[in-house]
């Protein structure tokens, strides 16, 4: 048992769960992914994990180029017609959908007194309406191949107030709901979660000494990293019974609320 020859083709193990697999995914040679934001950073993490298991991946991108192996689809999210722009560019270059993982976002401290109408809307048409609107044209595809739509949210917001990043915060907050909102609306064909990072990069304005102090309260006691966000992504992609789930991937720093002792960029 166990060797090539010996394995009964209607019984396929999916090689992302080891969990049977489903028709759709045995059918074809690789599943089909689009990732935003993947040509930096986090969302380049994502998209190379999922490249390095099997996947066919998209990467959607604005300014920074996807390295090679990925299929490169330039769109600006929060322009007017954005996100349908991609849908489309997405379309006419592939046939089908597996997975859809919404990383691009804008992320700005602001306090109150800077936060003006122009700069709110700015982080909610990138980190809520662009997600919602990419999910809503490509709905069709996914659910025709029963396909899973994994959102990054952030644990600032997402499940906790963050000091300083009101309009941060309530974008990613109602990417949260939005996620939740879509998980009904879409099942039972396509599932919807959420991963909610911890600090997994720091913003280069922190220097290396608070760094180490703000690590040193997380439990786990470290920073995470933009594979630990991949390894997460990876498993809402596979896990067939799991929908309007927001996993923290925070080493336990959400555990420690609003207030008291909770780990705080801005602070
Ligand atoms: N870094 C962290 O520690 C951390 C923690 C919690 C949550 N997250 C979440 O993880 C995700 C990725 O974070 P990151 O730190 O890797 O992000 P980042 O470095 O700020 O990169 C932002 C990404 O969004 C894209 N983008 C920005 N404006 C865009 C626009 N108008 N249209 C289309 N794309 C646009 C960028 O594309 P181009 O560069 O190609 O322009 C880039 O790929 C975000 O959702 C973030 O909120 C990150």
């Amino acid at each position: 048992m166990g060797r090539d020859g010996d394995r009964d083709p209607g019984r396929d193990v999916d090689p992302l769960t080891s969990l049977p697999a489903r028709p759709t995914l045995r059918r074809m040679a690789s599943p089909v992914a689009l990732v935003t934001g993947a040509g930096v950073r986090v969302g380049r993490a994502i998209a190379l994990d999922l490249r390095r298991h099997g996947w066919e991946v998209a990467a959607h991108h604005r300014s920074h180029r996807p390295p090679r192996g990925l299929v490169a689809l330039p769109a600006d999210l929060a322009a007017p017609g954005g996100p349908e722009a991609l849908a489309r560019a997405f379309r006419a270059r592939f046939g089908r959908l597996d997975l859809l993982v919404n990383s691009a976002a804008a992320f700005e401290a602001r306090p109150l007194a800077d936060t003006d109408a122009a700069a709110f809307d700015a982080q909610m048409d990138l980190n809520a309406r662009a997600p919602l609107l990419l999910s809503r044209a490509l709905a069709p595809l996914l659910r025709r191949s029963r396909g899973a739509i994994v959102n990054v949210a952030d644990i600032g917001g997402g499940l906790v107030a963050w000091k300083g990043y009101a309009a941060y915060a309530a974008s990613k907050a109602a990417l949260v709901r939005i996620t939740e909102c879509l998980a009904l609306e879409l099942a039972p064909a396509v599932r919807v979660n959420a991963v909610a990072p911890g600090t997994v990069l720091w913003p280069e304005s922190i220097p290396a000494a608070r760094r180490r102090e703000l690590a040193s309260r997380i439990p786990l006691g470290r920073a995470g990293t933009p594979e630990d966000v991949a390894a997460a992504v990876r498993f809402l992609a596979g896990a067939p019974y799991v929908t309007g789930a927001i996993l923290p991937v925070d080493g336990g720093r959400h555990l420690s609320g609003r207030g008291g002792g909770g780990v705080d960029n801005s602070g």
